[in-house]
This record gives structure tokens, C-alpha cells and sequence, in this order.
């Protein structure tokens, strides 16, 4: 801890500082990752409503935003080994969908919101899939395989292998709306 005085701690709370260096790369981590998503979220729509040239400006700050937060997961020394990380995208994942995204979802429904319910759904139900993907990765680690190409269903996030459907299997989207990962 940076120091133990009161006074200081509660100007680093106001500050949205941490009380340890381990603290504040976590703060600075969530909060790059956080600014980073959102500002990708706003180019999508800039783009949808014709404004190219501000899309291009929100992509250019979050991906500056997301040089930002590698660093500092970098600096916290959380970028481990593919297999440590593969092991910590296995745990991550289990832990969204056996427990928050279920809480969430029944908050959502007593909340009468079907947005909220059809958002924490589509991502509770990817989120097994992601779970598989990891851990067959993790089995076949170091083995040859064949080349697998990715691909990820824009509205609900779904991936496929390989073989695209006609029809998004989750949302219902057209095959056209999957992006390949390259
Ligand atoms: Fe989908």
C-alpha cells in the first residue's frame, strides 16, 4: 500500500487512483479496455449514420486506447504463458455464464426489460461455446492441426468453425452478417 493515512486515500479514491500499484494497473486496465469498447461501439454507429471520417477518428483512439490497456496488463504481468492464459480465458468464461449472465438475466426478466434479457442471453450463451473452443485449444496445445478459420456473428457474437450456416444459429442473423477473424 502507497500509504495508510485516511486523508490520502480517500483524495486517491476521488482521484480514481489505487491504493498500490497493483490497484491502479487494474484500475488503468479496466479503464482503457472499458474506453476502448465504447468508443468502438460509437465508430459502428457513426458509420451506420454516414460519418465516416468520425468512425475512423473513435477507431484511431480506441486502438490507441487498447495499446494502453496491453501495457498495463503487460506491466501487472498478467500476459502469461498460452497455456497459463488459455487456462485463465477457461476459468473467466465459467464464471460469466455459471454465475453473473444467470443472475443477470433473472434481474433483466423481473425487470421486464427483453433487451437486457436478449443481451445478457446472447452473451451467456456464446460464452459456453468460447468455454469449448478454450479448451479444446488447451487439449491440443503443441499438436498439429488443421487450420481453422473463425467466424463471429455480429449481432449476438456466436462463433463458427470453418463451416458457415445459412442462418446464425443464436440470433437468426443471415450468413452475410458473420465477420471472419483473420
Ligand atoms: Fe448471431
Amino acid at each position: 500500500m502507497y500509504e495508510k493515512d485516511q486523508k490520502l486515500k480517500d483524495e486517491n479514491t476521488t482521484k480514481g487512483v489505487g491504493m498500490s500499484l497493483e490497484d491502479d494497473l487494474k484500475k488503468a486496465f479496466i479503464s482503457e479496455s472499458e474506453v476502448n469498447r465504447k468508443y468502438l461501439s460509437y465508430a459502428r454507429k457513426a458509420e451506420n449514420e454516414g460519418y465516416e471520417h468520425v468512425a475512423k477518428l473513435f477507431r484511431a483512439v480506441a486502438d490507441a486506447k487498447g495499446i494502453h490497456a496491453y501495457n498495463h496488463l503487460r506491466a501487472s504481468k498478467e500476459v502469461k504463458s498460452t497455456r497459463e492464459n488459455l487456462k485463465a480465458a477457461l476459468e473467466k468464461e465459467i464464471g460469466d455464464f455459471k454465475d453473473m449472465y444467470g443472475t443477470m438475466i433473472e434481474h433483466a426478466h423481473a425487470g421486464g426489460d427483453k433487451w437486457c434479457v436478449k443481451s445478457f442471453y446472447y452473451a451467456q450463451e456464446t460464452e459456453k461455446l468460447y468455454l469449448q473452443l478454450f479448451q479444446d485449444s488447451l487439449d491440443n496445445l503443441g499438436r498439429q492441426e488443421g487450420e481453422k478459420v473463425y467466424y463471429v456473428c455480429k449481432v449476438c457474437g456466436l462463433i463458427v468453425v470453418n463451416d458457415l450456416p445459412e442462418k446464425c444459429p443464436l440470433c437468426g442473423s443471415r450468413k452475410k452478417i458473420f465477420k471472419k477473424v483473420d
